[in-house]
C-alpha cells in the first residue's frame, strides 16, 4: 500500500519535473525566435521591398549608434550664434553641417566620410513605413493648392529623416535591447542635430518653384487614401527641409526650423537652393486668436518676410503654421513645429494635432505650452523628449509585438499540449505486424 504510495508519488514527480523541463526549454526557444524576430523587424529596411523594375541602390537603415554622446569631439558652430539676433546665419550654419559629406554621397549616409549620422529603427512595420528606395515614409498628402496657387490635384509627400552622433546616442539607449525599449529619461544631449528631407509627388507645372529640385525615385503608394499599395517607382522632388537642434538657450531646449527648395536661389548646387523659412524657439503660449485678431503676432518665431512673394505661402493658406508660428509648407497650418513635436510621449496617442482650433481657441492652447525637455504633454505620460521619431517607432514596435504574440499564441499553446500532454495522442500500435 505505502509502497504503491511512494511510486506513485516518484512516477508524478518524475512527471511534473519533465513538464517543468519542456515547458522551461519552450519558454527559452520562444524567447529566442521573439528576440530574432524583433532583430529583424528592427532593422527592416523598408515595408514594401525593392520593386522587380528597378535594380538601382535600395536604402539600408544605419543603426549601430554610438556608445557617447560626442565620440569625435566635434564642435558645434552654430551654438556660439544668437539665433534670434541671426535666425538666418544659424539656420545655414546648421544647413552646411547637414549637408557637408551627404551631397556626394547622395544622403546614404553610411558612406558619409565627414561625420556619422544615423537612423531611427522600427519605421518599416506600418503601412505608411519605409519605401525600400530611399527609406522615406509616407507624409500628410498635400490638399490641392495648399503647395501653390497651380497645384490642382492632391499630392503625396514623402520624407526621410536622421540624427547626428549625440542625437543618435539617445536613440540608442532606447533601443539598446531591439525587442525591448527603455523609454524612461529620454533626453537628447546638447549638439543634438536631427534633420529631414521631405519629397514631393507635384511636378514642376504644379508648383513652379521646384524647377531643378533634386529627384528621387521613389517606390510609394500608388493612391494616398492606401498607404501600403506600393507601386513602381516614380520621381519625386525636394520641396522641404527640416531641422531639430538641441539647443539650450530655446525656452523649449529645441529649436526647429526650416528651408524650402526655390528655384530662384542662385546656387549651382541644387541641394544648396533651399530659402530659410521660419525658426522657433517656443510656443508662443500667450497668442490666441483673439490677440491675433488685434494684430499680435509670434514673439518666439521668426519667419521669412518674403514668403509671399516667394510664392511658398500660397493663397489658400493664412499662414504656414497657426497664428504665424513656425511650420513649412507641407504641414498642417492648424499645428506648428514645436507644439506638434512637443507631444512625443509613450504611450503615444493620436494627439498631435490640437483640437479645438477653432471654435474653442482656449482649448487648443493646451498645445502651444512651452514645455522643457522631459516634461510629458499629458499627466502621466513619459517624455520622448520632442522626437516624433521616437515615438513614432514605438508605437510600431507595440502594434508589432501585439501581433506577433498573437500570431504565436495559438501555435504555442498546441506546441505544448503536444509537448507535455502524457497520453499518447495516436492510437498505440496494435502489435499485430510489429
Ligand atoms: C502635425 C505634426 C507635425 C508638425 C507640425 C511638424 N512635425 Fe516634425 N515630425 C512629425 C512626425 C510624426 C515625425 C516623425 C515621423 C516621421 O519622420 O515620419 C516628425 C519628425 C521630424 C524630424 C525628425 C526627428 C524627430 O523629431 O522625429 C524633424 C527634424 C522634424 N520633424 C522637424 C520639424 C520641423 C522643423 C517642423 C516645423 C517646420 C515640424 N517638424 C513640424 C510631425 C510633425
Amino acid at each position: 500500500m505505502l509502497s504503491s504510495h511512494v511510486s506513485r508519488a516518484v512516477a508524478l514527480t518524475g512527471a511534473a519535473g519533465v513538464v517543468v523541463g519542456v515547458v522551461a526549454g519552450l519558454q527559452q526557444r520562444h524567447t529566442d525566435e521573439f528576440q530574432a524576430a524583433a532583430l529583424g523587424e528592427f532593422s527592416r529596411p523598408s515595408y514594401n521591398p525593392p520593386p522587380a523594375t528597378y535594380d538601382g541602390p535600395v536604402f539600408k537603415p544605419r543603426l549601430d549608434f554610438p556608445s557617447c554622446a560626442n565620440p569625435r569631439n566635434e564642435a558645434f558652430p552654430w551654438l556660439g550664434i544668437d539665433f534670434k539676433a541671426e535666425p538666418e546665419r544659424y539656420l545655414r550654419t546648421v544647413q552646411d553641417y547637414c549637408l557637408e559629406g551627404n551631397v556626394e554621397c547622395d544622403f546614404k549616409v553610411e558612406q558619409n566620410r565627414t561625420r556619422d549620422w544615423y537612423h531611427v529603427p522600427w519605421m518599416s512595420s506600418h503601412p505608411k513605413g519605409r519605401e525600400p528606395i530611399h527609406g522615406m515614409t509616407m507624409e500628410k498628402p498635400s490638399k490641392q493648392g495648399m503647395l501653390s496657387d497651380s497645384q490642382r490635384r492632391e499630392v503625396q509627400n514623402w520624407a526621410v529623416a536622421f540624427y547626428n552622433s549625440p542625437g543618435a546616442y539617445a536613440v540608442g539607449r532606447v533601443w539598446s535591447l531591439p525587442w525591448q525599449p527603455t523609454q524612461d529619461g529620454v533626453a537628447f544631449p546638447e549638439g543634438t542635430v536631427a534633420f529631414k528631407w521631405f519629397f514631393t509627388q507635384a511636378t514642376e507645372e504644379e508648383v513652379p518653384f521646384l524647377k531643378g529640385a533634386p529627384v528621387w525615385k521613389a517606390a510609394i503608394a500608388k493612391t494616398p487614401r492606401e498607404p501600403g499599395d506600393r507601386g513602381p517607382p516614380v520621381d519625386t522632388r525636394l520641396i522641404q527641409m527640416d531641422v531639430a537642434i538641441r539647443d539650450d538657450r530655446a525656452d523649449i531646449g529645441w529649436v526647429f526650423g526650416t528651408f524650402v527648395y526655390h528655384s530662384s536661389q542662385s546656387s549651382d548646387a541644387p541641394w544648396r537652393r533651399l530659402v530659410p523659412v521660419c525658426l522657433q524657439w517656443g510656443n508662443d503660449p500667450d497668442l490666441t486668436q483673439q490677440r491675433y485678431q488685434e494684430g499680435a503676432r509670434p514673439v518666439q518665431t521668426w519667419n521669412n518676410p518674403r514668403l509671399r512673394d516667394l510664392g511658398i505661402l500660397a493663397a489658400s493658406r493664412p499662414y504656414l503654421g497657426w497664428l504665424g508660428r513656425a511650420n513649412g509648407p507641407v504641414d498642417n497650418f492648424k499645428s506648428c513645429c514645436a507644439s506638434c513635436h512637443s507631444t512625443a510621449s509613450v504611450p503615444d496617442k493620436d494627439n498631435k494635432i490640437p483640437r479645438g482650433v477653432p471654435p474653442n481657441a482656449d482649448q487648443a492652447l493646451r498645445w502651444f505650452r512651452n514645455l522643457r525637455p522631459g516634461q510629458a504633454f499629458e499627466k502621466g505620460g513619459t517624455s520622448l523628449d520632442y522626437s516624433l521619431q521616437l515615438s513614432s517607432c514605438t508605437t510600431q514596435y507595440n502594434n508589432w509585438k501585439k501581433s506577433y504574440l498573437q500570431n504565436t499564441l495559438l501555435g504555442t499553446l498546441k506546441e505544448w499540449w503536444l509537448e507535455v500532454h502524457p497520453f499518447p495522442t495516436t492510437a498505440p500500435p496494435s502489435g499485430k505486424n510489429d
